[in-house]
């Protein structure tokens, strides 16, 4: 009875233009080794649960994609969002399909963006944070420990301890803070980083979208106990342009009233969302450079990450601290720093999804 849920319908636009919106960072094999970030994860989950147990959450658009890329997931365990509505509606959706079929379901949500170094570490942390809410009705957060100020993820504030080791009350969460107070956060010690790894049972779930979502939901869930695919389809169809695009981060989990604990993980974690993020994890060659499956020629350079097509030689002299990436027509060279929002703003601006 223990389920993951895989959420996949991101547009990735923080990492563009490598990551597109027609095929996004999730669809990408960014280290080379042959499994995209997607296959990566669902291979994770395959390993710890039957494989009718994982769903993915998608958006319209990906699902050739994901078809293409997962071939031994079941199309019925594929959700497929009409619009891109964020996370909120799309987890809300998948534990009401869960708990259709079984009430007293556990569920892993993760999402498919982030490399796990220590596998066995995050068996070890499933195992423990799934027995605690087979016992609890919380939604158990998987945090660990930050390394740097970093704004573009959620962090979690540590209260008391709750179950020995390493379960601890909530005293507050906080998503995507400004720069600041990241920095606060993170010199306090108090704080943790949201990986987006959250578990949790389907009724707890139920529940507590119940108080975030407009009676759409119970509609679905208790009115129409045995709505079949069709009904289902419709049913979403009709109705799921009206939900909020609302992230669950923002929708639940910064509500203090919604249950919320945090288990202390150390299994290695890394976002793969912006550039920053992964150039602070790859490898680097001498000078601090991080060079992606690419040719390159460097001198006199520091401190730069760089991905370039397959067949492009790159000669650079004197460059340091910058992002030089090029995928299908468009080469990007910003300045690095650990503002993301920047290589958004180009991708709404220049307009080439
Ligand atoms: N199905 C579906 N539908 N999936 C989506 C959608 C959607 O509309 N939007 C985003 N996703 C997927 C993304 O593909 C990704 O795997 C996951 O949901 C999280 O979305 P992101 O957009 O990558 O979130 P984030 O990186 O800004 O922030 C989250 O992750 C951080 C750690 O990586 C938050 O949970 C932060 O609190 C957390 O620190
Ligand atoms: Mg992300």
């Amino acid at each position: 009875k223990n389920y993951c849920v895989i959420l996949a319908g991101g547009r990735g636009q923080r990492l563009w233009p490598v990551s597109r919106e027609q095929y996004p960072k999730q669809f990408l094999d960014l280290f080379g080794t042959g499994r995209t970030l997607l296959q990566t994860t669902y291979d994770r989950f395959a390993r710890l649960l039957p494989k009718d147990n994982i769903l993915i959450c998608t958006c319209a658009g990906y699902l050739e994609l994901v078809k293409e890329q997962l071939p031994e997931v079941d199309t019925k365990n594929i959700i497929v969002e009409p619009i891109h509505r964020n996370t909120a509606p799309s987890v809300a959706w998948a534990a009401m399909r869960i708990h259709h079929h079984t009430p007293d379901a556990n569920i892993i949500v993760s999402p498919s963006d982030q490399l796990i170094l220590n596998e066995s570490s995050f068996e070890h942390s499933m195992e423990v944070g799934i027995s605690y809410v087979t016992r609890n009705n919380v939604l158990l957060a998987m945090g660990v420990k930050p390394t740097r100020a970093e704004p573009g993820y959620g962090y979690i504030q540590l209260g008391d301890l709750s179950c020995k080791p390493d379960v601890f009350e909530v005293k507050s969460f906080t998503e995507k803070p400004e720069r600041e107070f990241a920095r606060m956060f993170m010199e306090s010690g108090e704080f943790y980083w949201n990986t987006g790894i959250f578990i949790s049972n389907a009724y707890h779930l139920l529940d507590t979208f119940e108080h975030v979502f407009p009676p759409v939901l119970r509609e679905l869930r208790y009115d129409n106990p045995n709505y079949t695919e069709e009904e289902e389809a419709k049913f979403v169809a009709d109705n799921y342009p009206r939900y909020p695009n609302l992230s669950l981060d923002y929708a639940i989990l910064e509500q203090s009233n919604n249950n919320v604990y945090v288990m202390k993980c150390d299994f290695g974690w890394a976002d793969l969302g912006t550039w920053h993020a992964i150039y602070e994890v790859m490898h680097k060659v001498p000078d601090d450079n991080v060079v992606m499956d690419s040719e390159v020629i460097l001198e006199d350079c520091k401190n730069n990450i760089i991905k370039l097509p397959k067949g492009k030689l790159g000669v650079f002299n004197g460059l340091e601290g910058y992002i030089v990436a090029e995928e299908d027509g468009v080469l990007l060279i910003c300045k690095k720093s650990d503002n993301s929002s920047m290589v958004k703003k180009y991708v709404n601006e220049v307009r080439i999804k």
